[in-house]
């Protein structure tokens, strides 16, 4: 056992409910605290001297000045493994171009999937551990990571390996998830329908094999595929045994009704939920996730975050790195700047960037400072917790732990 202290706040978000709003006077915080670790788990947080006086002889890991600390952060949304850059596209954007311009010109997701498909696995390794790296330093230590930038068997069983090659080079809990279905690749001939039925049976049965991802994702948008198709598929990698997760909503309303139908982990992006499937979101267990750093990306407005905790949904908040919609990758900074705009509490957005975008990964075991939860943390070198959002991503993670062991 190893006591971590002192701290001048600990931001626990012990007992807070997974769904719904929160006021930030819910928030459990202990003054001059510590957090006693044993092996990877948390086994009790409390006050510094009181847990040193109980717990006497053990290993003392000091914290040096003024700092605080709260549960590390999860990104349940990310696609983080691609090659190439999208800059021209966004320069293209901000000059007025549309987005089927801007395909037509050889830009949008296409793009990046030659640039994935031509880049060699080690250049595509070492530049997914820098992107893991960057977001490591901010204090996300758990990162799903989504395929999609492949479209065939050859290239999205590369790109899941190089995924599963990250994980072991990285302390950080790597989620794969298998996203062949972001958009029919234009050298595939034949339709959708039967675009999804390859990817059924030649590429989903390969990853199960391999163990690459228990997860799959599809964008479900009027240029990618379409409602009817979409839920067809999904019910079938759901007899698959896979986990399901959907980009809904995006431009397009709908098809965050059809996660909640299908039952899945998260429906992510919503710029476009109308009121009734907020409704629907919130009566069931399908994560909603903003990804306000698309929105940026994009200047497309943000998800209705404010709408749908105040209707009971479980709201997580993800940056969505990749080249294209969202190509900052600063989830501190995305977070704090839709608190500005969605009116959400502080607690809200730790909320959100914690326990419940685990719970969106179907991960129960972190996102608190609790006993018997994983012993992954993050501190600032401040006074007041609040200072994170308020300085909009410029107070920069001073220690991130990850299993009780310092990692920065
Ligand atoms: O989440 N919406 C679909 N997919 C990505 C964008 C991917 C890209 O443009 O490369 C998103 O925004
Ligand atoms: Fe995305």
């Amino acid at each position: 056992m190893k006591l971590i202290g002192p701290f001048k706040q600990i931001i626990t978000l012990a007992h807070l409910p997974l769904r719904g709003k929160l006021s930030d006077e819910q928030l459990e915080v202990i003054s001059d605290g510590g957090i006693l670790v044993n092996g990877d788990k948390i086994q009790k947080v409390g006050n510094f001297e009181n847990l040193k006086s109980e717990n006497q002889n053990i290993e003392i890991e000091t914290v040096e000045g003024e700092q605080i600390v709260l549960p590390a952060f999860v990104d349940s949304h990310t696609h983080i493994c691609f090659g190439g850059n999208r800059a021209n596209d966004f320069a293209m954007r901000n000059a007025g171009k549309t987005y089927l311009e801007i395909a037509e010109s050889g830009g949008g997701i296409w793009s990046s999937v030659q640039h994935t498909r031509n880049a060699s696995e080690d250049e595509l390794l070492k530049t997914l551990l820098e992107r893991i790296n960057i977001l490591l330093d901010l204090g996300i230590t758990t990162i799903e990571v989504k395929s999609g930038y492949g479209l065939d068997l050859e290239n999205e069983l590369k790109m899941l390996r190089i995924i599963k090659t990250a994980q072991a080079q990285t302390r950080a809990t790597l989620v794969p998830t298998c996203l062949s279905a972001h958009l029919k690749p234009r050298d595939f001939e034949g339709t959708n329908v039967e675009y999804l039925n390859y990817i059924l049976n030649e590429i989903l049965p390969k990853v199960k094999e391999e163990n690459l991802a228990d997860r799959v994702d599809i964008f479900i948008e009027k240029s990618a595929f379409q409602p009817d198709e979409s839920k067809e598929f999904l019910l079938k990698t759901k007899d698959l045994g896979f986990h399901i997760t959907v980009h809904a909503d995006q431009f397009t309303p709908g098809s965050s009704r059809i996660a909640v139908e299908v039952g899945a982990q998260s429906a992510d992006h919503l710029e476009a939920t109308v009121d009734e499937d907020i409704e629907f979101l919130a009566q069931s267990n399908t994560v909603a996730t903003a990804l306000p750093g698309a929105s940026l990306g994009l200047g497309e407005k943000f998800s209705p975050a404010r709408k749908l905790l105040d209707a009971g949904a479980i709201l997580a908040i993800a940056s969505d790195w990749n080249p294209g919609s969202a190509p900052m990758g600063n989830l501190i900074t995305q977070a704090s700047i839709l608190a500005t705009y969605e009116k959400l509490t502080t607690a809200e957005v730790l909320a959100g960037l914690t326990f419940r975008s685990a719970f969106a990964l179907g991960l129960e075991d972190r996102g608190r400072l609790e006993k018997d939860w994983k012993a992954d943390f993050v501190t600032y070198r401040t006074d007041n917790f609040q200072n994170i959002l308020y300085n909009q991503g410029s107070l920069k993670a001073e220690t991130v732990f990850i299993d009780g062991v310092k990692v920065k």
